[in-house]
């Protein structure tokens, strides 16, 4: 268990009487014929009905957190309130006297967080930035519907998922838990998420708001960007998400933005997101990512986590001074209380049950197929013909047992794991990619060698007809990578086999994209990224054709980090502590996010953003684009002789006065296509998409102009292309 500030040093005295105080409160029953307990009302007027019955000590309850379950150190008196932790994140004490959930709080990127510490069980799905890779709103809502139901049937009831943060730099080690470098990509597939995750009846969370693109000094690094890049970027990855998914609950980032951080910054929290946007519901701060009382309560934010450091007596002390006004109070509380209303969770609460882990199996697996991405595949080397092979060398370290997965607070704890893994390890998923592959060959002789012996796997290289080399590049929270090399010598590795084989397939399992010295010589790649609880039997499945490879890359695999806007990470200064905002990094590159850059830069990269093959080929005919730019419509065609799904893209290219890179993804659809087959589709541009921001009139507008719209297989191939004139 993670411990990242011991609970002594942060609690007053005065905070646990006030706390122990609200204790007792809850063990009266609820009153069910209260007005605010009607369903039929709105939750603002439940919310309202409620604000009125609450004292000042119960509404500064509900506006902080009291520490992570499990924290060690603890003050004996505290040991009270985390009796009543269901094993979370966090935890919020509400009026529950007047039916108001206490609200438990779990991590749920890829599944929900530290089951082992309930001696529960939960299904990893694969990476967010895998299922970004399925560029399918269908699949990012079964992700949401799944993490929504495990985390009731574990008894929480908010979630900690939803993370989008813009992929500006793609060594950030959380780059995994986002959805990649485009903006509306990533704000629709989160969107769709939030949206099923919440349906389930929990409180639903987007994250960390905004720009905290890297790891490295996460709490003391001053984000600087000029608003139109950052509203036509990293916001409106936000603005998107919201608005599709209508989360309950918001979470500022560590980080700070133009001078103030996240969660005291005025502009992000109020101006932008509860006003501009209608955001209704609460901003929770992340985890120590809180640094005033007055300053931050005045910005807009609601919730402190995860401790009381500023908004529980200091809090208190400042109203009843009179330097911050009741109204900001219940401002806050409101919003909480509209949340829990909204979400549902006052009227259907969860119910602890028995994950359906058949299931949850079904949906990873599902997931993993949609989003792995073929990266090549020469002479036809894929799909694997199980009639004909006769022996298969597989390669990797753990390749025999597992796969890796993503850590820092999004890790799922893997079956057999024990409560409290220390915070960094690598964790490898029981599927084991041997196994896998061996039920789809019966027939065929299979050896396994791990490649710490570089020498031994290439004897099994050569002896075999193909080989199969599982390489992983581990990511977590807390710290950014080095560089997009494979760890641990595996370029070697893959180089030597690749030599001895040319019937070498690379499975990759990573969180972000990786350089690859020996593309050419190897037969086929395919991306599996941290490909979740099935990940074994979705590769295998893709490898051998009974799934047809569909996904396509949510962000560009550049061929250095020489060719990124920085090229090393920017770095803290030494002695830098959270609470001081100890340096800047300019992003420069501004809007040029990803693909947009490397467009702008003429730079070549490896794999360019929206590339993906497949077994099949499509081809593109007949764009036509309405005059008033608000549709497009052309035709997809599989023109092979296999059933697949083509993920056919729009982009556009603004008129040359707005200034903007040379594309940008403005709409795209999934295709289902049998051999030989053709679909016409029709596809709503949103204006917005084709907008730019203006800062004095400050909205979007749709600069007057000519457009040219581009209809493709991927940002670096787009055979149909039409130019329009919009006023
Ligand atoms: C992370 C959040 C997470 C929180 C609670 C923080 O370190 O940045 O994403 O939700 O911890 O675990």
């Amino acid at each position: 268990m993670r411990i990242r500030f011991t609970a002594t040093a942060v609690f007053t005295a005065a905070m646990l009487c006030t706390t122990t105080g609200l204790l007792g409160a809850q063990q009266k029953s609820v009153d069910k014929s209260q007005p605010w307990m009607n369903p039929q009302l709105s939750p603002e007027k439940r919310a309202e009905l409620v604000l009125q019955q609450m004292t000042f000590d119960e509404k500064i309850s509900m506006l902080h957190g009291e520490g992570m379950a499990g924290s060690k150190n603890l003050h004996p008196e505290f040991q009270k309130v985390h009796e009543l932790f269901n094993g979370g994140a966090g935890l919020v004490i509400t009026p529950t006297r007047l039916g108001i959930p206490m609200i438990q709080m779990s991590d749920a990127a890829y599944g929900v967080r530290d089951s082992a510490m309930n001696g529960r069980y939960s299904t990893a799905l694969p990476s967010n930035l895998a299922s970004a890779a399925s560029w399918d709103p269908q699949a990012a809502c079964s992700y949401g519907t799944l993490i929504g139901r495990e985390l009731r049937a574990q008894g929480y009831n908010m979630t900690l998922g939803g993370g989008v943060n813009l992929t500006r730099e793609p060594r950030n080690g959380r780059t995994f838990e986002y959805m990649g470098e485009d903006p509306v990509l990533a704000g629709t597939l989160v969107g769709n998420r939030i949206r099923c995750e919440g349906a389930q009846h929990v409180i639903s969370d987007i994250k960390h708001y905004a720009m905290n693109d890297q790891e490295s000094g996460r709490q003391e690094i001053d984000a600087r960007i000029g608003e139109r890049a950052l509203r036509e970027s990293d916001l409106l990855a936000f603005q998107i998400g919201v608005k599709t998914g209508h989360p309950d609950a918001v979470m500022c980032s560590y980080n700070g933005v133009n001078g103030d951080y996240a969660c005291e910054n005025r502009y992000l929290l109020t101006d932008v997101l509860k006003k501009e946007w209608n955001f209704p519901g609460f901003v929770v701060s992340d985890w120590g990512g809180t640094h005033s009382t007055e300053k931050a309560s005045a910005a807009g934010l609601d919730n402190e986590e995860e401790w009381a450091s500023f908004y529980g007596d200091s809090l208190k002390a400042a109203v009843q001074a009179g330097r911050v006004p009741m109204t900001e109070i219940d401002d806050h509380v409101r919003r909480i209380l509209w949340a829990e209303f909204a979400s549902g969770i006052v009227d259907d609460p969860p119910r602890k049950g028995v994950v359906d882990v058949q299931a949850g199996f079904d949906t990873s697996r599902h997931i993993a197929e949609q989003g792995s991405v073929l990266l090549r595949n020469e002479r036809n080397l894929l799909p694997l013909d199980s009639a004909k092979l006769q022996s298969v060398a597989v390669i990797g370290f753990h390749a025999d047992t597992g796969m890796i997965s993503g850590g820092g607070s999004a890790q799922v704890d893997a079956p057999g794991d024990q409560a409290g893994g220390e915070w960094k390890r690598k964790v490898w998923f029981p599927t084991s990619p041997l196994e896998a592959l061996r039920a789809k060959a019966p027939g065929a002789k299979f050896s396994f060698v791990s490649g710490e012996n570089i020498a031994q796997a290439v004897a099994q290289a050569k002896a075999a007809d193909v080989a199969v080399v599982f390489a992983w590049q581990w990511e977590a929270e807390d710290f950014d990578l080095p560089n997009l090399s494979l760890p641990n010598e595996q370029d070697k590795l893959i180089e030597a086999v690749t030599a001895a084989n040319p019937r070498t397939v690379v499975v990759l399992e990573t969180g972000t994209a990786v350089t690859m010295p020996w593309l050419e010589k190897t037969g086929a790649v395919l991306e599996a990224w941290f490909a979740g609880s099935k990940g074994a039997d979705a590769v295998a499945n893709l490898l051998f054709g009974d799934v047809n490879p569909s996904g396509k890359l949510p962000m560009t695999f550049p061929r250095s980090e020489a060719d990124l806007p920085r090229p090393t990470v920017a770095k803290p200064p030494a002695g830098s502590k959270n609470g001081t905002l100890s340096f800047k990094v300019d992003y420069s590159e501004g809007v040029k996010v990803g693909y947009k850059w490397y467009d702008a830069e003429h730079k070549p990269v490896l794999f360019p953003f929206g590339f993906g093959l497949s077994y099949t080929s499509y081809s593109y005919s007949g764009l036509t684009v309405s005059p008033d730019g608000s549709s497009v419509s052309f035709t997809v065609a599989n023109t092979g002789h296999r059933a697949g799904a083509e993920i056919a893209e729009v982009y556009a290219s603004l008129p040359e006065s707005a200034g903007e890179p040379p594309k940008r993804l403005i709409g795209w659809q999934k295709v289902e296509l049998a051999a030989g087959e053709s679909k016409f589709i029709r596809l709503a541009i949103d204006p917005t998409y084709l907008s730019i921001w203006d800062e004095v009139a400050k909205k979007f507008v749709r600069p007057s102009g000519s457009y040219r719209v581009m209809v493709g297989g991927s940002s670096a191939e787009l055979p149909l292309t039409k130019e329009i004139s919009l006023q």
